[in-house]
């Protein structure tokens, strides 16, 4: 059986993510979404939004969980049982960060591999951050993100702006 887990601050979560979700499904047996906690980055939602609003867009992925994780992400994998972590590509520009940290995981744990899959064509300029500045400047973020991602994030945005 091969399980995989698939780490990142989903911040919120867009459609690139879940396209990437989608299709790891069909390759391994079993896919853990693991949200990091990231403090360092002070996300716009908190650990337990982030994981909820995955949680409810894949809700039709039976091999699909949802998990959160603190401190290193080897340390996730093995706790999880899992020697692959997925991770996505969009641009070149990607490549420098994801190549140091699948090496470095690689050092830090040599049976677990980082393998990364393309991000799809339609979704290769999208990023959690780019959505949310979107967001605030008041355009529409309706084809980046679940239905019930932009609803969460309209509102985080007006409280934020309330304040
Ligand atoms: O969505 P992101 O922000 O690109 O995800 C980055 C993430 C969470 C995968 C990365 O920051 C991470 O692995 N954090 C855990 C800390 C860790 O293991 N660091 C050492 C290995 S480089």
């Amino acid at each position: 059986m091969t399980k995989a887990i698939y780490p990142g601050s989903f911040d919120p979560l867009t459609l690139g993510h879940l396209n990437l979700v989608q299709r790891g499904a069909k390759i391994y047996d079993e896919l853990i979404v693991c949200v990091a906690s990231n403090p360092g980055k002070s996300p716009m939602f908190s650990l337990e939004e982030r994981l909820d609003l995955f949680d409810r867009a894949i809700t039709d992925l039976s091999n699909v969980r949802v998990e959160t994780f603190d401190g290193l992400l080897v340390d996730a994998a093995h706790q999880f049982n899992a020697r692959v972590v997925l991770r996505g590509l969009r641009a070149v520009s990607d490549f420098d960060y994801e190549f140091q940290m699948a090496h470095m995981n690689h050092q830090l744990s040599p049976g677990i591999e980082t393998m990364f899959m393309m991000t799809g064509d339609e979704h290769f300029y999208l990023s959690s951050g780019l959505v949310k500045e979107v967001a605030k400047l008041g355009g529409d973020i309706s084809r980046f993100v679940p239905k019930h991602v932009a609803e969460s994030l309209t509102k985080r945005v007006k409280e934020r702006e309330e304040r």
